[in-house]
């Protein structure tokens, strides 16, 4: 609660620097601005709802898949200036395309007085690269039967599309999912009933690939 209200009031901060010094350039592109902006409802329905299923924080430039790669060195340069550092594995590789071209917008956009750097095209094309190279694996059409299917299908595409569950062995979907719950605690998401963690699990564990653990991403 304490954390989620600083970023609020942070990117309220923001907000408002940016459109006090930004004055002369919005009124002769659009709307004259006001004196001193007041927050409408709509600017605070705006800010909470962007603070939601942001990348959580926890991911250093060493957890990176490839981390010395010059991807993932353009990903911790321009990535982290707004939210925390995302990785390749939160999306799939379908759908990294419309979430950068959404940050491409937000980056070249900005009021030049925030000071946020802005990748080349060239930069911008080695991240999409990156990112969709070392993305999420997505499970097929068709999902091994078993118990707990229907809720691992609605819990675990959520935030991204619905993994494979074969890329990682039945103990390590244990670590994952933990992690999973913590992301969506970090996310501000609804956490998944006792009874549907315990299917997913149980589902995980049947449905697993074997042997050795595939980390996706990683070599
Ligand atoms: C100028 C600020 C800014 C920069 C720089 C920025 N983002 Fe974002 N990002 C946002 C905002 C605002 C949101 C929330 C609204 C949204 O999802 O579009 C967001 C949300 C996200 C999300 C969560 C939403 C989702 O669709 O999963 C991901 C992932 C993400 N950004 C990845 C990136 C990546 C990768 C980069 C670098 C290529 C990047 N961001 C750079 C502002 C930024
Ligand atoms: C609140 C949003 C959210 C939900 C819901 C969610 N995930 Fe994730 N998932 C993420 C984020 C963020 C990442 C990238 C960071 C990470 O790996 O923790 C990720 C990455 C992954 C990865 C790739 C990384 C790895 O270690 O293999 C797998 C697999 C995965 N999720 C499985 C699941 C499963 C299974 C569920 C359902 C229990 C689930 N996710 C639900 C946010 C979410």
């Amino acid at each position: 609660m304490g954390r989620s209200d600083l970023a609020i009031r942070a990117a309220l901060a923001l907000l408002l620097f940016g459109a006090c010094r930004q004055a002369p350039r919005a009124a002769t592109r659009q709307a004259p601005v006001e004196a001193v902006p007041q927050l409408t409802r709509s600017d605070r329905l705006l800010l909470a709802a962007a603070s939601i299923a942001l990348p959580p924080e926890g991911v250093a430039p060493g957890d990176l898949p490839e981390p010395r790669s010059r991807g993932a060195q353009l990903v911790v340069a321009y990535c982290a200036q707004c939210h925390a550092l995302p990785t390749p594995l939160a999306h799939s590789a379908t759908d990294w395309p419309g979430v950068a071209r959404r940050m491409w917008l937000r980056m070249e956009w900005l009021p030049d007085s925030l000071k946020v750097q802005v990748p080349s095209m060239a930069e911008r094309y080695e991240m999409l690269q990156y990112l969709t190279v070392n993305a999420l694996k997505v499970s097929g059409a068709v999902l091994p039967p078993g118990k707990g299917r229907d809720e691992f299908a609605l819990v675990c595409s959520r935030c991204h599309a619905l993994p494979d569950v074969r890329v990682h062995s039945a103990a390590d979907w244990a670590v994952v999912y933990a992690r999973m719950e913590r992301n969506i605690e970090r996310m501000k998401l609804a956490p998944p009933t006792g009874q549907q963690a315990e299917d997913i699990l149980s589902y995980l564990r049947t449905a697993a690939g074997g042997g050795r653990a595939a980390r996706p991403g990683a070599k």
